[in-house]
């Protein structure tokens, strides 16, 4: 698979994620140099030959998040003043997706600044995975191809049992999505309308559409941050009369105190992708991470070759 021209670096937020990119690829990861001074600039050196080549950069949004995102614009900058032939910004969790309207008064498009930034500091492309909503492309001055892990999940799901199953879209704006997981497992779909009040973090599952009763919920969404949206689902559904809930999640955030609430719920199996790394005291029983990284290594050689990323979908 390798190709002499492409280079894939990594930044600090996801490491683990670019080598198993890389090892797809056939290719050794980047070499790069991070110097952080005192006064906490940064530096970020190169540490071999770019010019002309076809370069993607890996950083995914994770804490350290405003590091992370200044580690990248360096990164991009350092690469495109290496004379990269053209520079590729990998994000497959992309930061700040749930800033994408003005639905308050006086307040930030944050999502659209960092398309932004990302133009500034040199990206000629990006590359991410199930954006919180699909619109944020039209955010980007340059191409932007959104990647869709749904097939992943599904694919894992497929080899369970399925009978009796129900795919729950964890709110109204997930319900598109939850028709992919329907669509790909052949089975019914329900929704649930959640509430939230403020930025308490806090959502209430206050109904749902479809049916559930004596059957097992597969809730679906793009991402679990705090959890609130899907533990308050899950005990909604099983006061519902539902038999079991488990959950399909794109993004695992796992923020706040998301982990003391998985400890306290009854979701059966939690089950993500690696866009964003779990650190390892944290790993739970209930969590199973799928990796993405096939799916990332498929697309950046598809745009390398430039063959159809959407063939991927
Ligand atoms: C919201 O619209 C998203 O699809 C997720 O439901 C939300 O980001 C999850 O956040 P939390 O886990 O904090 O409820």
């Amino acid at each position: 698979m390798a190709a002499p021209d492409l280079k894939v670096f990594s930044g600090s937020s996801h490491p683990g994620l670019a080598q198993e990119i890389c090892d797809c690829l056939g290719i050794p990861l980047g070499r790069s140099h991070v110097v952080r001074f005192s006064n906490e600039n940064l530096k970020i050196k190169i540490e071999e030959n770019v010019r002309e080549m076809d370069v993607f950069v890996v950083q995914t949004s994770a804490p350290p998040l405003s590091e992370g995102i200044m580690e990248l614009l360096i990164l991009l900058d350092a690469l495109k003043h290496s004379s990269a032939r053209r520079v590729t910004a990998v994000l497959p969790y992309f930061p700040y997706a749930r800033s994408d309207k003005k639905d308050e008064p006086r307040i930030s498009i944050t999502a659209r600044l960092m398309a932004d930034l990302l133009a500034t500091a040199g990206a000629d492309r990006v590359l991410t995975i199930d954006l919180h909503s699909p619109q944020i492309q039209g955010f980007f001055s340059m191409p932007a191809d959104q990647l869709t892990a749904v097939p992943v999940l599904c694919e894992e799901l497929a080899k369970g049992d399925l009978r009796d199953t129900v795919i729950v879209a964890a709110d109204v704006g997930e319900a598109k999505d939850a028709g992919r997981f329907a669509k790909q497992l052949h089975l019914p779909i329900a929704i649930v309308d959640k509430r939230r009040t403020g930025d308490d973090e806090n959502a209430i599952a206050r109904a749902i559409i479809g049916e559930v009763r004596g059957k097992r919920c597969l809730l679906v969404d793009d991402e679990i941050a705090t959890g609130g949206t899907i533990f308050s689902a899950a005990e909604f559904l099983l006061s519902e009369g539902a038999t079991s809930v488990s959950a399909a999640v794109v993004h695992p955030v796992l923020s706040g105190k998301a982990y003391e609430r998985l400890a306290g719920s009854k979701l059966e199996r939690l089950l993500v992708t690696n866009t964003i790394p779990i650190p390892d005291g944290k790993k739970a029983d209930r969590i199973q991470v799928l990796s993405v990284a096939p799916l990332i290594a498929e697309a950046i050689m598809r745009i390398h070759d430039g063959r159809s990323v959407s063939a991927l979908f």
